[in-house]
């Protein structure tokens, strides 16, 4: 039996909560609300990310009577409100969602703040702006029509912007990565867009292969951004299991500024491009880049696959047995100890002057971590990370998993031969990112486990990562909001709140707000016709690509059957037999 709770994935959509402190004492010095967004699961079955983006908002001070507010919103973007009037246009493929309007942007991934605004972010589609007061839908960031487009829809065609955009708070600025998803006639653009006015992309030349781009960081002179192994072969969407396993490097990619400043909008900036082992997750870097060095910080993910998923038919390798149908949905994160790399690179040549590793083995199943983003000296210079995991549970590791990856030879920390044989707890860890070191790792009573947590600066702090640790603790039962001392986590929760109703879904990321301190500082909003208009105009001749990226496909498939019989034809091994 898997220790891990059958407790994910029963959500509640839309609800509030009035939580109570029914252990330790609610700080009394934390300001504003933490939000974390995620696919509104109900029940277990089809993929976690498979569901419309369900927003949460923990206000983190209490109601007069002492009670924790939490609140529960979809994003209703015009195609959720089409999907409720006509659910049988739309179908679900695997983690995506099609239909004749589009790709759907269920805007379930990522919250991004800046300027008191808050966005959503999502891998498949545009971000998009949400009210973090009313907590409703506003506007996407950008029309269809100023964004690199790459699959024909009605009204949301496929457009792929890395779910985590880049802050740049200096410049009141947010920078994103607008790519083609397909791996044949890839384009690559970084975008800038000032929180008003138009989208400016500029093309990156140099970029080599990769399978998905998920996050982008700023510093005060550079972009950098990082690949994500995600490859969707085309069996899977008939149910069938990946036949090859990710890649197990990390490829960042370092683009000027400067660059960008001297090139016209719409035209081509250079990048250094980097590789180092272990695929990444997130990265976060220093703002500060002093001498032109970059200080990078990667969450690396060896040995994770997010396309193999526990599903009805899916064996423990371990257990032999089937796996929870409670856990369907469920992607393979917990094979590894959690690690975190540094790496110190010049940003003109790409050299890299530094590198080193951080894990603990007290630490597995990494999930997510959260940072201090609050001030200037914090993200000028990165100081702790706090990341949280689900433990390790042999019986958890799926048998797909294990034939992909178990003798693939790949970068890992444990090799699958010498994986544990007993559980390891769930936990919250802190990454000392001066000394690189896992200063401190809480575990977890069996079966909870803490997902995401969320850094809140001690309202009046002056020094970078004073502060607590906000964690939504997922368990039997009535789930809890636990509250750390960020720099004593090993003290355990300062407070724990609960009440008898409240089971939010497992969600994704999360960030923290101050108080808004008036009303939406902005008018932004994109026209619904101006929208149509640009994915309409852009339908034929994306049908046209998309046929001429299947036949070129289909050629490159030809080829390589042709030359792999050659190579047999020819292998001195066959001949001799
Ligand atoms: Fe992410």
């Amino acid at each position: 039996m898997a220790t891990l709770t059958t407790n994910l994935f029963w959500g509640q959509g839309e609800r509030d909560h009035r939580l109570y402190v029914t252990d330790g004492h609610w700080p009394t010095d934390m300001a504003g609300s933490v939000f974390v967004v995620g696919p509104d699961n109900r029940q277990p079955g089809g993929h976690w990310f498979d569901q419309q983006g369900l927003l949460c908002k923990i206000n983190l001070i209490p109601d007069r009577k002492g009670r924790v507010v939490v609140q529960h919103r979809r994003i209703k973007t015009p195609l959720d409100r089409i999907r409720n009037r006509f659910p049988k246009l739309f179908k679900t493929l695997l983690f995506m969602e099609i239909s004749p309007f589009g790709l759907s942007n269920l805007a379930n991934t990522n919250v991004q703040t800046i300027d008191d605004r808050l966005f959503i972010g999502y891998d498949a589609g545009r971000p998009l702006e949400v009210d973090p007061e009313t907590m409703k839908y506003i506007t996407p960031v950008g029309a269809n029509d100023e964004w690199l487009q790459s699959l024909p829809g009605l009204l949301e065609p496929g457009i792929s912007v890395a779910a985590h955009p880049a802050s740049d708070v200096p410049d009141n600025r947010l920078w994103f990565v607008n790519y083609t998803p397909m791996p044949i006639n890839r384009r690559v653009f970084v975008a800038a867009w000032d929180l008003e006015g138009p989208i400016r992309r500029w093309e990156v030349e140099g970029i080599g292969e990769f399978d998905s781009i998920h996050d982008i960081k700023v510093t005060e002179d550079y972009l950098i951004f990082t690949d994500l192994p995600f490859v969707t072969e085309p069996q899977v969407f008939q149910g069938l299991p990946p036949s090859h396993p990710n890649k197990d490097t990390t490829t960042m990619w370092i683009v000027s500024k400067a660059d960008i400043a001297a090139t016209p909008v719409g035209g081509k900036v250079p990048c250094r491009e980097i590789i180092v082992p272990m695929p990444t997750g997130h990265l976060s870097v220093d703002y500060a880049n002093p001498g032109g060095k970059i200080r990078v910080f990667l969450e690396h993910i060896p040995l994770q696959d997010l396309m193999v998923m526990i599903h009805r038919e899916e064996y423990s390798h371990f257990t032999g047995g089937l796996m929870n149908p409670n856990h369907e949905g469920l992607v393979t994160l917990a094979v590894q100890p959690g690690c975190v790399g540094k790496y110190v690179i010049d940003g003109e040549s790409g050299h890299i002057h530094e590198s080193e590793i951080a894990w603990d083995d007290r630490f597995w199943g990494a999930v997510l971590a959260t940072k201090d983003e609050s001030s200037t000296k914090a993200r000028d210079h990165q100081g702790q990370l706090w990341y949280t995991s689900l433990g390790y549970d042999p019986a958890l590791v799926p048998e797909t998993w294990w034939q992909l990856y178990a003798n693939a030879g790949l970068h890992s920390l444990v090799d699958p031969d010498e994986l544990p044989i007993e559980p390891v707890p769930a936990a919250i860890a802190r990454f000392d990112r001066e000394s690189m070191k896992v200063a401190e790792v809480f575990a977890i009573e069996a079966g909870a486990f803490a997902h995401p947590p969320t850094f809140v600066p001690r309202r009046g702090a002056t020094d970078p990562d004073d502060g607590y640790v906000v964690c939504i603790i997922h368990r039997d039962g009535p789930k809890e909001v636990w509250v750390f001392d960020g720099m004593d986590i090993e003290r355990g929760p300062l407070a724990k709140a609960t009440a008898k109703d409240f089971n939010p879904p497992l969600l994704l990321h999360s960030t923290w707000m101050p108080p808004r301190p008036g009303k939406r500082p902005s008018s932004y909003k994109i026209p619904l016709s101006r929208d149509l208009r640009g994915a309409t105009r852009q339908f034929f001749p994306l049908i046209g690509g998309l046929l001429k990226a299947g036949k070129d496909i289909a050629k490159l498939e030809a080829a390589a059957a042709k030359a792999a019989k050659a190579e047999q034809a020819g292998s001195p091994e066959l001949v001799d037999q």
